[in-house]
């Protein structure tokens, strides 16, 4: 079915089963105070490698102590006493069936916390996003540092491991040598394209010298900075080629620099695969015979297996669809596509507000990841009769985990589709991972068997049903705000507006910074061919992005900044405060003075409360009821309602 992606392949002399390789990705899971791998660690990498990847890029591991990015839980190479842990964990690769490579790296400016070191004194921003200087390194710190590459390289050799990446990309530091913004020296270190170069390339030649030119070496690099005065595309194409000369086997295009961290991790408001074209140019115009690795967003088999069918790339990285889902490599490979729990390019848990609250990286849609979920399904021996009410996702999710496990599920929806939010989440044509994720849920749910009953559950129901355990997942219920003439005619909340109630060509949207949902119902109207219009009371769209970010993930208020200006039907007003919804638009203060913004339709933030009726009916009628999702408190995001539904139906 994807014969492209189940293809062999080799970089160098190392063959590799298919094509899918798993990028690095930081999991905070090394020993927080010596960088050493831990049981957990082994745990997440043996499951993606028996999930059937071609090749495991081990994640960023720091070459030396004054380099390392000092994320906690940050692998660190920079020592032989590293070698017996990492070497476990290159066995656990190999005997689950996938080759193993791992990242070395140098956070340099990017590092967090001081000392920090760059080819520059320059302001950069953290890899927390926070700004930080960093002091220009001398000629004995940049010779020093290139040999730590090397002795760092030798130890991943020595330890097991099959290929060696050399992390050349995002703002790190071999790509801020290369960068024009980042590099400012006038020494033989800085200037000409050549001289920029020539720190990467020297790292590359000092770990080629340690492993053996028989050894595959990668290079991961920035096809593009996205920033101005960064680099550019026209520029990776020369730094691609020499690196080839200079003895790299493969060629990984990432994308970013420091300032542009999000475009390394795709956000839903770009579209799948948008830095595809990167690794093709470099690949085609480029003229680059090594293979090329090519990353982000590539959530779905069939997006993989056009890419490699159309030569864009001779590997294709899958990061988060493998939190998302370890098992994605082999059931693409049996047909079992609908299977593929999916990503949703959201970052809210690897990456945004869940991250903030719970100091882990974890997955939105695969509680199992890093959470106290973790551990098998196991069948159970004595099966239960279960209802779960409501069908949204922590419903959805709860009616999965129990079915797994060979319970007997009732699924009651009042809606004639399944889906709870999710519905109207899915709608606009970019959230398309979302809209995947839906379709996962419902078909999974006739895999599964669970009998669904479109019908509103009543305590009575459900005590009549003689269930053996019960879950109420029935979401919130939705208000209107208190202003003026909200009951006109001309005015509805988000959540119509998605289900396709926007009349007219020009929309006005009351929006808020804890509700991305206003900018999604903008990018809708937009692709509706409406005029859309953002009203914001924050004055200033720094903070707007900062608040947004805070609401959900700083990612995606970013790409939203970035998407967003360059969208053509779509303005933003900043400062301006509704006071009254007329006939005819929405009457602001402004400044002060009072004007009209005239509008066909007004889209409007509404109140939310938890729909806990049935669970307190069920509740005085003794019936025992496990609470999940928005039910136990309202708009939270979906990660939460997925996960406690998940741990609500494992306990069965
Ligand atoms: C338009 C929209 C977009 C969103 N986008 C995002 C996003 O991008 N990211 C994010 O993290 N969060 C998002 N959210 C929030 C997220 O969707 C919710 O937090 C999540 O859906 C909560 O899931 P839930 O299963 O608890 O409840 P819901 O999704 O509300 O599902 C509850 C279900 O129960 C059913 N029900 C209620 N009572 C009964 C009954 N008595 N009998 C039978 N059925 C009943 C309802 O019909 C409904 O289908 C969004 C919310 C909305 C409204
Ligand atoms: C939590 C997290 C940690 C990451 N850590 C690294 C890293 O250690 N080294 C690196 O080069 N890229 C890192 N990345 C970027 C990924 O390798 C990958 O390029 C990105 O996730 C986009 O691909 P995807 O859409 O397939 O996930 C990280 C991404 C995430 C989400
Ligand atoms: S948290 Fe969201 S974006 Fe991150 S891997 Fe999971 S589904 Fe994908």
């Amino acid at each position: 079915m994807f014969d492209h992606i189940f293809r062999p392949g080799k970089i160098g002399n190392l063959e590799i089963k298919n094509r899918l390789v798993k990028p690095a990705q930081h999991l905070g899971t090394a020993n927080y105070k010596t960088g050493f791998i831990t049981e957990k660690q082994l745990n997440y990498y043996r499951n993606w490698a028996k999930g059937g990847v071609g090749l495991v890029i081990v994640e960023m591991a720091a070459i030396d102590y004054v380099g390392a990015a000092e994320l906690p839980g940050m692998i660190m190479i920079g020592s032989d006493e590293t070698i017996p842990g990492l070497t476990g964990l290159a066995k656990v690769l190999k005997e689950n069936g996938a080759s193993a490579g791992i990242q070395v790296c140098h956070g340099g400016g990017c590092k967090l916390g001081q000392p920090s070191f760059g080819p520059s004194k320059f302001p950069y921003l953290n890899i927390m996003g926070m700004k930080q200087d960093c002091e220009e390194m001398t000629e004995a710190q940049i010779e020093e540092v290139i040999q730590n590459y090397g002795q760092a390289a030798l130890r991943a050799k020595k330890a097991g491991f099959e290929m060696v990446e050399i992390h050349m990309a995002h703002g790190y530091l071999p790509d801020a040598f290369y960068s024009p913004k980042y590099n400012l020296r006038t020494d033989q270190w800085g200037g000409s394209l050549e001289k920029r170069m020539r720190f990467p390339i020297e790292v590359l030649k000092s770990v080629k010298k340690n492993v053996g030119s028989d050894f595959p070496v990668s290079c991961r690099i920035s096809g593009t900075e996205w920033e101005e005065g960064g680099i550019t595309l026209a520029e990776s194409i020369p730094f691609a080629q020499a690196l080839e000369k200079a003895g790299a086997e493969a060629i990984n295009v990432s994308s970013a620099g420091a300032f542009t961290h999000y475009r390394i991790i795709i956000p839903i408001y770009y579209p799948r695969g948008t830095n595809v074209f990167l690794a093709e140019e470099i690949k085609r115009s480029g003229g680059i015979k090594v293979p090329v690795i090519c990353n982000g967003g590539i959530t779905v088999p069939e997006l993989a297996e056009e890419i490699l069918a159309t030569g864009k790339a001779d590997f294709v990285a899958i990061g988060r669809p493998l939190w998302a889902d370890p098992e994605w490599p082999n059931k693409a490979r049996e047909g079992r596509v609908n299977e593929i729990r999916p990503c949703v390019r959201q970052n809210i848990s690897c990456g945004g507000a869940a991250v903030m609250k719970s100091g882990v990286f974890t997955c939105s849609v695969n509680p199992e990841f890093q959470t106290k979920y973790e551990g098998t399904l196991d069948k159970t021996t004595s099966p239960k009769n279960v209802a779960v009410i409501g069908a949204g996702p922590g419903g959805l999710q709860a009616a999965w985990v129990a079915a797994t496990k060979g319970h007997k599920v009732t699924l009651y929806e009042k809606r004639d589709v399944l889906g709870g939010n999710l519905v109207e989440d899915a709608v606009p044509a970019f959230r398309v991972d979302k809209a995947r994720l839906l379709s996962h849920f419902r078909h999974e749910m006739k895999r599964l068997g669970v009998n669904v009953r479109h019908e509103e559950a009543t305590a009575d129901t459900i005590q009549k049903g003689k269930y053996d355990a019960v879950v109420v997942a029935t979401g919130s219920k939705r208000s209107k705000p208190k202003i003026k003439g909200i009951d006109k005619p001309i005015a509805i909340d988000f959540v119509e507006a998605l289900q396709g109630k926007m009349k007219g060509n020009n929309i006005v949207i009351l929006a808020t910074d804890y509700e991305i949902r206003c900018v999604d119902v903008a990018f809708y109207a937009n692709e509706l061919n409406k005029r859309a219009t953002l009203l914001f009371t924050q004055e200033n769209v720094t903070q707007l992005a900062t608040d947004m970010g805070a609401a959900e993930s700083g990612m995606q208020s970013q790409a939203i900044m970035d998407v967003l200006p360059k969208t053509p039907n779509i303005s933003m007003q900043l400062g301006v405060e509704p006071v009254e919804i007329t006939d005819r638009g929405v009457v602001v203060v402004r400044k002060g003075k009072k004007e009209t913004i005239p509008a066909d339709t007004v889209v409007y933030v509404p109140e939310f409360v938890s729909n806990d009726e049935i669970a307190n009916a069920l509740e005085k009628k003794g019936v025992k009821a496990a609470k999940v999702g928005d039910c136990v408190e309202p708009m939270r995001l979906m990660c939460y309602a997925i996960h406690e539904g998940h741990a609500a139906a494992k306990k069965l």
